[in-house]
């Protein structure tokens, strides 16, 4: 038995891998949250006391960041600044935290020489057009668009710097859109759910023809515990199960499977800089670590995502009204 170090586990895909690690193996997890807005303890309720800790600190914190590290075997790095519209409101925490709080972990594995995997995105890619045949590859350049697509790219390259420097013994992971239980209602999905829930039009950005590679957060997770079974040191790995639909797609299913007509949503304020395509192509993944997702229904998906939002209202409603409140003033 080993234990995990997990950054970030209160929030969305982190606090679902926390689950799965306890479910999965037989490993112990210590948690490293700073409970910023994202963070919700509720999200970590029910977990085995003898095999969970939860340690509320910032990753930014060296003399913390080094004792846990210490402790632990394995470093899974989910913590960060993860939204695009409050990187563009205020960029500040994104290069702190996923800059600077990367770097301190970095140079705590790289003392205590332990195993380390970084979750990152496939905004470091910048996007496609619409009609483009490519995907995005490990071999494709960077090209990020907005200051958290920006901070997590510089984040990917300590990553490999310290690899390549210091020999640490490191994988990356670039995932695209997750979806699923507990993710913030800031988000695009869970914010529109939520507001069918309340019987209010969902907020569809500009013409709504920006598409995603949606993929279940439980997909995400099996193919992050997969690299660290699996993985080449050094090497990365993109995650993405062929989940591609744009924006308005997805708003007129949400409201079908919530009962309502299929055009009953407002075009709100497009985002500045907003990315027209990501696309993954998860080859890599799949043939040499031998990674299947198994959620290949985006709509059951859903359906039950929905579903969750609705048997889990405390979780998420109080948060809605200043989620909304923060989107107003922007006229999304
Ligand atoms: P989230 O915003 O839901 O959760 C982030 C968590 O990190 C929160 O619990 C927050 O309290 C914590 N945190 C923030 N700053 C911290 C700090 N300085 N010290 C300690 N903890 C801190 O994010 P998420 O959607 O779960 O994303 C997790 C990771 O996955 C991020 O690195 C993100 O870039 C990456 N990612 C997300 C997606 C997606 O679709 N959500 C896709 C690909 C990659
Ligand atoms: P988001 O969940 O913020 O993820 P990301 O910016 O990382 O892709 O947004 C997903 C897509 O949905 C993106 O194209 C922006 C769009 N969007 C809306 O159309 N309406 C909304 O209310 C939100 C939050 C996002």
């Amino acid at each position: 038995m080993s234990i995990v170090l997990v950054t970030g586990g209160a929030g969305f895909i982190g606090s679902n891998f926390v689950r799965r690690v306890l479910e999965a193996t037989d490993d112990s997890v210590l948690v490293l949250d700073k409970l910023t807005y994202a963070g919700n303890p509720a999200s970590l309720t029910g977990l085995p006391d003898d095999r969970f800790e939860f340690v509320r600190g910032d990753i930014c914190d060296r003399e913390l960041v080094d004792r846990l590290v210490a402790r632990a075997d394995t470093v899974v790095h989910f913590a960060a600044e993860s939204h695009n519209d409050n990187s563009l409101r205020d960029p500040e925490p994104f290069i702190t935290t996923n800059l600077y709080g990367t770097f301190a972990l970095l140079e705590a594995v790289r003392k205590h020489d332990k195993r380390f995997h970084h979750i990152s995105t496939d905004e470091v890619y910048g996007d496609l057009e619409l009609d483009d045949p490519e995907r995005f590859r490990e071999t494709t350049s960077y090209q990020p668009s907005s200051p958290y697509s920006a901070s997590k790219a510089g984040s990917d390259h300590l990553v490999r710097a310290w690899v390549r420097s210091f020999g640490v013994r490191a994988t990356i992971s670039n995932c695209s859109n997750n979806y699923g239980p507990r993710q913030h209602i800031e988000k695009f999905i869970p914010r529109q759910i939520t507001n069918i829930i309340d019987g209010v039009r969902p907020k569809l950005y500009g013409q709504g023809r920006n598409v995603r590679d949606w993929i279940h957060v439980d997909d995400h997770n099996s193919a992050v515990l997969r690299i660290l079974e699996a993985g080449e040191i050094g090497q990365t790995y993109l995650i993405g199960a062929d989940g591609e639909h744009d924006n308005k797609t997805v708003i007129e299913l949400l409201l079908r499977l919530m009962g309502q007509p299929a055009d009953a949503y407002d075009h709100v304020n497009d985002r500045p800089g907003h990315d027209l395509r990501y696309a993954i192509d998860a080859t890599k993944l799949r043939t040499e670590l031998g990674w299947v997702p198994t959620y290949s229904d985006f709509a059951s998906g859903l359906a039950a995502t929905i579903d969750w939002y609705r048997a889990n209202e405390a979780w998420w409603r109080p948060h809605k009204s200043a989620v909304e409140a923060k989107y107003a003033t922007q006229g999304q």
